[in-house]
């Protein structure tokens, strides 16, 4: 039988709240979501005040604040915060974007901040990513081609460079697939809108010549065929791809090399 209840372990308890930055003018408040492996205890959310006088706009930013000035132990991730590097994603205000370019002026209130949904956490907002992170190798996100390698350069026209646009841009964040309610329940076997975006990028590239292999290795019902177009990858993907246009693609060409 199904079981509904969330085991005890994973019930999110009230965590603790922080003092307040003395003399802070322009106070934000934060909730955010701290669980560690190093304890028995179940997942909390603490809270945290930011003096935005001292702190620059982005949500990432407040975050690096609250570690440097209050809670060293906060733990995510980032590396580039300019929206290029795709590991500061998170849920924000119920949303699942990039931290760093999703600034607090865009969010009233109470800024609550959890970990990418439906993955394992690792620490506090970082998420388990080995299972995304072999979708997107089963794929095999390299251009293979048969013919012998031209001396200088693959060429590829001008209008053929542009049928990779939409795809390339693709930061690998997850905010699609973990925003996918099909990849939620079947994430062991569905590959997910990023995967399966990447792997229509590869289908696109007319320097590419192994199509009829690459659908070979989507042609099954959950890596492929779980999408549902309902359309949550599209409306979550902070770079403004269409993961599911790219699966409606896929599933054309599916159908076209049967004709
Ligand atoms: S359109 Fe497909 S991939 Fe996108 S959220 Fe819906 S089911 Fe998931
Ligand atoms: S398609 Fe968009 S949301 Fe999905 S992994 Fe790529 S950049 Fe992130
Ligand atoms: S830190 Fe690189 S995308 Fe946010």
């Amino acid at each position: 039988m199904v079981e509904l209840t969330l085991p005890k372990n994973s019930k999110i308890t009230e965590g603790k709240t922080w003092k307040r930055p003395t003399g802070a003018r322009h106070v934000t408040a934060f909730r955010v979501y701290r669980w560690s492996p190093d304890d028995d205890a179940n997942p909390r959310m603490d809270t945290y005040f930011v003096d935005r006088d001292d702190c620059a706009p982005m949500i990432l930013d407040a975050l690096i604040w609250i570690k440097n000035k209050i809670d060293p132990t906060l733990t995510f991730r980032r590396s580039c915060r300019e929206g290029v590097c795709g590991s500061c994603a998170m849920n924000i205000d119920g949303t699942n974007t990039l931290a760093c370019t999703k600034g607090m002026d865009e969010i009233k209130g109470t800024i609550k901040v959890y970990p990418l949904p439906h993955m394992s956490v690792v620490k506090d907002l970082v998420p388990d990513m080995t299972n995304f992170y072999a979708q997107y190798a089963s794929i095999e996100p390299w251009l293979k081609t048969k013919t012998p390698t031209p001396e200088k350069e693959w060429k590829q026209s001008h209008e053929d460079r542009q049928k990779i646009d939409g795809h390339y841009e693709c930061i690998l964040c997850a905010c699609c697939t973990t925003s996918c309610p099909s990849y939620w329940w079947n994430s062991d076997r569905y590959l997910g809108p990023a995967a399966l975006l990447q792997a229509n990028r590869w289908l696109s590239d007319s320097r590419d010549e192994a199509t009829g292999e690459r659908l070979d290795n989507l042609e099954d019902p959950f890596r492929l065929y779980r999408c549902h177009t309902i359309m949550n990858c599209a409306k979550a993907c902070p770079k403004g791809l269409n993961p599911a246009k790219s699966i409606a693609e896929i599933k054309k060409r599916m159908v076209e090399r049967q004709v």
